[in-house]
């Protein structure tokens, strides 16, 4: 059975497509669904920040064609975790939350590589592009551990 996946941030523009797009590009599709939606509504039906797109590209993933969205109680449904970027999207999400379940499938994407150290990924979106760099790798080092944990279960 294919595990559900979704990366949350506040504005689905930057941080959430940017993981969306490297967790995909490191999984095979037969899996893993992966989706990314904002806890704000500020940029429904929009594609991702330049700068996100740019960043990816660099590293031949291509986010272009995602879609911004709002996170939605019916999402604790359809996803089997969702990893949110930093403590304020977390608290929003678990605001949210139903059932001790809903809590139990949220978590803070960098607590993958960092493990109960509750970390942010920064928001980059007032920034300059070295914020979307250091974004990037923080991504892509907790997607690494993720994809090594996704594959064990998948096997056993
Ligand atoms: P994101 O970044 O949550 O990583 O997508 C932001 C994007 C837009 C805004 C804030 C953060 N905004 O205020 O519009």
């Amino acid at each position: 059975m294919k595990t559900k996946i979704l990366m949350v941030c506040l504005g689905n523009i930057c941080r959430s497509p940017l993981a969306e797009g490297i967790l995909r590009s490191k999984m095979s599709g037969e899996t893993v669904t992966v989706d990314s939606a904002g806890t704000a509504d500020y940029h429904i039906g929009e594609a991702p920040d330049p700068r996100s797109v740019a960043i990816a590209r660099k590293h031949n993933i291509d986010i272009s064609n995602q879609l911004g969205r709002k996170f939605q109680v019916s999402d604790f449904d359809e996803f089997d975790h969702i990893y949110v970027m930093d403590n304020s999207n977390y608290n929003n999400v678990i605001g949210m939350a139903r059932s001790a379940e809903d809590e139990q499938k949220t978590d803070l994407i960098l607590n993958l590589a960092y493990p109960g150290e509750n970390m942010d990924v920064p928001d980059p979106y007032y920034g300059g592009p070295q914020g979307f760099e250091n974004v990037f790798k923080m991504l892509d080092h907790a997607c690494d551990i993720l994809v090594k944990k996704l594959k064990n279960n998948h096997s056993r």
